[in-house]
């Protein structure tokens, strides 16, 4: 078994963290995660609550800019690893005002590497004796590579053309760290994923929105003529992909995980709600695109298409995404109607 060793986790209380925790600690019994956390409005720590009072689990609020905290949590538990999800997430939220973006997404993943390299570097390419196996993974996304027309995929070597503020930051981070490993040896892996689907979502995003306003019989939001696709992978199975990247991807590389399910976002509503449907076993609700969808002035600068060939993934570090994309939507929307306390007159169907 491995040292006993603690993992700094970042934005752990946002989805994919709130997802990716309690997967890590129930899988692994030698580490420690430190959460830190400012609390965004997109947090909550509700979906953590399993692991509250873990006895490998700590969290603490504040911001990952704040150097001085940062630090402390270094010094404090010898943070060996860090796995940085935290970030602003929200495109339509950079396009109204993109300044937390760029505080978080660049500058608060500029002061993580800045107080990593010091920590566990005695000079450019030597790590000090207790940090040999140190490592700074780095959550990103397929969306600082733009948009892709009808064919073709995203592939690690496809050139970065961010089109929104969003992922604009997120590609300036991506390149930061990246430097940091040129320039310093600071043992990095950066991932780039698709868009996630799955439990713990905040409101705003589409499934979130899709759900909530078909249950509550409002028109469904869908910008443009619903044609952009996306390549949606299950959350379990991005966690399940970082996980390996973390422990056996090679320093310095970056991978793309994605799950090779592409759907239009009128797709992904006619899905949702006909899954929905077939649940209620009262009948109360019937699908129909005319009724049901409103269309929406497009969003500026709305990507048409991405798709990820995970190939590196797959061959390299023999990941693959296991969740069918019904098994994953069934448990995505039982667990929507929990939330939204619509479940008892759903039950039995799931
Ligand atoms: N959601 C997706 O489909 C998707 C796909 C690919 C990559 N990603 C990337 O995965 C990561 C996590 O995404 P998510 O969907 O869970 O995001 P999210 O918006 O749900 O959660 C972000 C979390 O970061 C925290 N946070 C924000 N600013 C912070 C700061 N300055 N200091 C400390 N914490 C801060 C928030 O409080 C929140 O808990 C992001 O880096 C995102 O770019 C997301």
């Amino acid at each position: 078994m491995k040292k006993p060793s603690t993992v700094l986790v970042t934005g752990g209380c946002g989805f994919i963290g709130s997802n990716f925790i309690p997967y890590f600690l129930d899988k692994y019994p030698f580490y420690t995660v430190v959460n830190l956390d400012l609390l965004t409005y997109a947090a909550n720590q509700e979906n953590l609550k399993e692991v509250h009072n873990h006895p490998r689990y700590r969290f603490f609020q504040g911001d990952i800019q704040d150097v001085s905290l940062v630090k402390s949590l270094f010094e404090k538990f010898q943070i060996q690893y860090v796995i940085h999800f935290a970030a602003e997430s929200h495109v339509d939220r950079s396009i109204d005002d993109s300044s937390s973006f760029i505080g978080t997404n660049i500058n608060g993943t500029h002061a993580l590497l800045e107080v990593a390299r010091r920590f566990w570097l005695q000079a450019p390419f030597q790590l000090r004796t207790q940090y040999t196996s140190c490592r700074f993974h780095h959550i990103s996304t397929d969306e600082v590579f733009g948009s892709l027309g009808p064919e073709g995929y995203f592939t690690e070597n496809s050139p970065y053309k961010p089109n929104n503020p969003y992922s604009a930051s997120k590609a300036s981070a991506d390149m930061i760290v990246r430097s940091y490993y040129k320039t310093y040896g600071l043992p990095i892996i950066i991932t780039n994923c698709s868009n996630n689907y799955g439990p713990k979502q905040h409101d705003e995003k589409l499934i979130p929105t899709i759900i909530r306003h078909y249950l509550d019989r409002k028109p469904i939001p869908i910008y443009g003529a619903g044609n952009n696709i996306r390549d949606w992978l299950y959350v379990i199975d991005h966690c399940k992909g970082i996980d390996v990247a973390f422990h056996k991807g090679q320093l310095g590389h970056s991978y793309l995980i994605g799950g090779r399910n592409e759907k239009t976002n009128l797709e992904m509503v006619r899905s949702i709600c006909r899954l929905v449907d077939s649940f209620d076993p009262e009948k109360r609700f019937s699908f129909q695109e005319s009724t049901h969808i409103q269309f929406v002035p497009d969003r500026p600068g709305h990507d048409t298409r991405y798709s990820i060939d995970a190939s590196k993934m797959e061959k390299d570090l023999l990941w693959r995404s296991e969740t069918s994309f019904e098994k994953g939507l069934m448990a995505t929307i039982k667990w929507y109607l929990q939330k939204y306390s619509k479940w008892s007159s759903f039950h039995g169907e799931l």
